[in-house]
C-alpha cells in the first residue's frame, strides 16, 4: 500500500528521506505505524531538522516505535534511560561495518540516531542493504549461506579493525566494549519477521563461520562482506545537527566514515529490542 508519508528514495535500493514529519511521542498511532512500515520498506529513514528533540524527546519518540533497550556493555549516558552516546575517538567512532549488538541472541530490531555535534565536513554514516546483498549472491553461495551459522562475539580483534590504534586505545576499547564477553550463534541468513525477506547476518562482531577453518572463514566472510558493502547496496548520509536517522537493524549494516580528523562528532542512539533471528528453517 502507498505510504501516507512524504518519502523520497535516496538510492535505488536503500534509504528514504521523510519530509513533513515532526518526530515525537505525540505522533498518532497511524503515523507511528506508517513510519514502521516505511522502515521495513526502505531499511533506513532520514528525517532532517528535528531540532526540537532533546535526549528525553528522542527516548519518548523511540518508545512509541518499540521497546527501548540499553546497550548490554556500554554505560548509558548519565541522566537518560537508555541513550548510547557515540563520541568520536580520533575520528574512529564506529567506523567499521556492523549490525548493532549481534553478539547477543535477541539483538536490536532498530536504532534511532540523532546528530548532536557534526563536523563541518565528513563523518557521514553509510548504510548497506543486507537483503539485496543476499538476493544478488550467485546460487551456489546462496545455497551455502542458507545453511550456515556463525559465532558472533564482542570479544573481537580491535587490531584488525583499527589498524593504527595505539595499545592504549585498544585497551580502552576492550574495557568499554568487552567488559562482559558474549558469544552467540546466529544463522548467516535470517528471515525478516515483517517482510519475510531473507538477509545476510554478518558484520564486525562475526568471529567465525561454524564448520570452516579460521582461514577459510575469514576469506568467505570477506567475500560476503564485499557483496554487502558494494556501492549498489549502500546509501551514505551527510549529517546536519538535528537530523534523525532510523535503521532497520534486521536488514542493514552501517558504519561511520572516519574522515573528520580531530573535529568533534557526537551522535546519540536509542535502540529497540528485537527478536532472536529466525533462520530459513524456522
Ligand atoms: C553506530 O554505529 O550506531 C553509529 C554510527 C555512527 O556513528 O555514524
Amino acid at each position: 500500500p502507498a505510504s501516507p508519508l512524504d518519502i523520497t528514495p535516496v538510492t535505488g535500493r536503500i534509504g528514504g528521506e521523510v519530509r513533513g514529519v515532526t518526530l515525537g511521542a505525540t505522533l498518532s498511532d497511524g503515523d507511528i505505524a506508517a513510519i514502521r512500515q516505511a522502515l521495513a520498506r526502505h531499511k533506513v529513514l532520514f528525517f532532517r531538522g528535528q531540532h526540537h528533540l532533546d535526549d528525553a524527546g528522542q527516548e519518548d519518540f523511540a518508545a512509541r516505535l518499540g521497546r527501548t533497550v540499553a546497550h548490554p556493555t556500554v554505560p548509558i549516558r548519565p541522566g537518560t534511560r537508555s541513550i548510547l552516546e557515540i563520541e568520536s575517538r580520533n575520528g574512529r567512532a564506529a567506523s567499521s561495518w556492523h549490525t548493532d549488538v549481534t553478539f547477543v541472541p535477541a539483538y536490536p530490531e532498530a536504532s534511532i540516531l540523532r546528530g548532536v555535534v557534526i563536523p563541518e565536513a565528513g563523518g557521514d554514516t553509510a548504510f548497506a542493504n543486507t537483503v539485496t546483498a543476499y538476493q544478488d549472491l550467485p546460487d551456489l553461495l546462496r545455497d551455502f549461506v542458507d545453511r550456515a551459522w556463525a559465532v558472533h562475539s564482542n570479544d573481537y580483534d580491535y587490531a584488525t579493525i583499527y589498524d593504527d590504534a595505539t595499545d592504549e586505545e585498544r585497551e580502552q576499547f576492550q574495557n568499554v566494549f568487552a567488559s562482559t564477553v558474549y558469544e552467540t550463534e546466529h544463522p548467516l541468513v535470517r528471515v525478516h519477521p515483517e517482510t519475510g525477506e531473507r538477509s545476510l547476518v554478518l558484520g564486525h562482531f562475526l568471529k567465525r563461520i561454524i564448520g570452516l577453518s579460521s582461514a577459510d572463514s575469514a576469506r568467505l566472510f570477506a567475500i560476503l562482506q564485499e557483496h554487502v558493502t558494494k556501492p549498489e547496496n549502500v546509501v551514505r548520509w551527510r549529517w546536519n545537527v538535528g537530523d534523525v536517522v532510523i535503521w532497520d537493524n534486521r536488514a542493514t549494516q552501517h558504519r561511520a566514515v572516519a574522515d573528520f580528523g580531530q573535529q568533534a562528532r557526537i551522535v546519540r542512539r536509542v535502540t529497540l529490542d528485537g527478536p532472536v533471528p529466525v533462520s530459513i528453517d524456522g
